[in-house]
């Protein structure tokens, strides 16, 4: 059984669908308030975490924007004060060979997947600190340790992300406040649908069943299949353990 997050208020990046929704809902549905953060609405969001009988508070904001992100900690610590949880998870992953990749797409990809993630944890992680109990839980992925061209930049944003958890988990992890990633697999989302699929296969469906046939769990995967592990690592279960990325991938890697 889940433990209760009642008493505390968690932020999630990238919210207005795909698994940053799926996270949402399942934190509300285990008591937290929400503070939902996305460039585009979070409306369809806000009525599922308010359906739930828990306070949605929709921001749209620019992560990869320093001002911006500073707007936004304003504005959670007016409203509740402060933020206990936090899911780094709004990212994005186009799908290019090394030689197309510009400068200006290498910062873009970099900008969203892994400043943001040092820009919005740093706006948050103090007051964690300071009140001795906080937990931030970054996304990464699998395409990390699996063999997937095209995505330099990508896996590049994403190793960053498993290095920031384990350095950022070594300084926070005297203050009640833990630190870990979960690495998903090729999952069914608004930004994996609507994107191209890969040269050789016909449609972004054939792509989801062909990498399902290369996991041991041979299905495709789908948010919920995620946001019950972001319920554990944001809850008091987790308490003993940091610094940890967490594949939750259909057994596709092991580490
Ligand atoms: N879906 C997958 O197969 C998969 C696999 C491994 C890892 N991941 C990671 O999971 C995370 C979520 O993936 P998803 O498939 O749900 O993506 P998605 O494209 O469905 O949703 C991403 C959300 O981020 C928001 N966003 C984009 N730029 C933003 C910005 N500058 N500021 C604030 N919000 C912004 C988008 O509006 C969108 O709502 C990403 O970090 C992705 O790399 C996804």
């Amino acid at each position: 059984m889940a433990s209760s997050l009642e008493t505390r208020v968690a932020l999630v990046t990238g919210a207005a669908g795909g698994l940053g929704q799926a996270f949402a809902q399942r934190l509300a549905r285990d008591g937290a308030h929400l503070v939902l953060v996305d460039i585009k609405p979070c409306d369809g969001t806000a009525a599922m975490v308010e359906t739930l009988g828990r306070e949605a508070m929709s921001v749209i904001c620019d992560i990869t924007s320093e001002e911006s992100v500073g707007y936004l900690a304003a504005e959670v610590q007016a409203r509740f004060g402060r933020c206990d949880i936090l899911i780094n998870n709004a990212g994005i992953y186009p799908i290019q060979p090394f030689e197309q990749i510009t400068f200006a797409d290498w910062r873009r990809v970099m900008a969203l997947n892994l400043d943001a993630v040092f820009l919005v944890t740093k706006a948050f992680a103090p007051g964690m600190k300071r009140r001795k109990w906080g937990r931030i839980i970054n996304v990464s992925s699998s395409t990390l340790n699996t063999v997937a061209s095209g995505y330099t930049h990508y896996i590049a944003s994403k190793g960053g992300v498993v290095g920031f958890t384990r350095a950022l988990a070594t300084e926070m992890g005297n203050h009640g406040v833990t630190v870990n990633a979960i690495s998903p697999s090729l999952t069914r989302t608004p930004g994996t649908e609507g994107r191209r699929p890969r040269p050789g296969r016909a449609s972004m469906d054939e792509e989801f069943e062909q990498i399902a046939k290369l996991q041991p769990i041979r299905r495709v995967q789908m948010p919920d299949d995620l946001s019950g592990v972001v319920a554990f690592l944001a809850s008091d279960d987790s308490a003993f353990m940091t610094g940890q990325t967490l594949y939750v991938d259909g057994g596709m890697v092991r580490v």
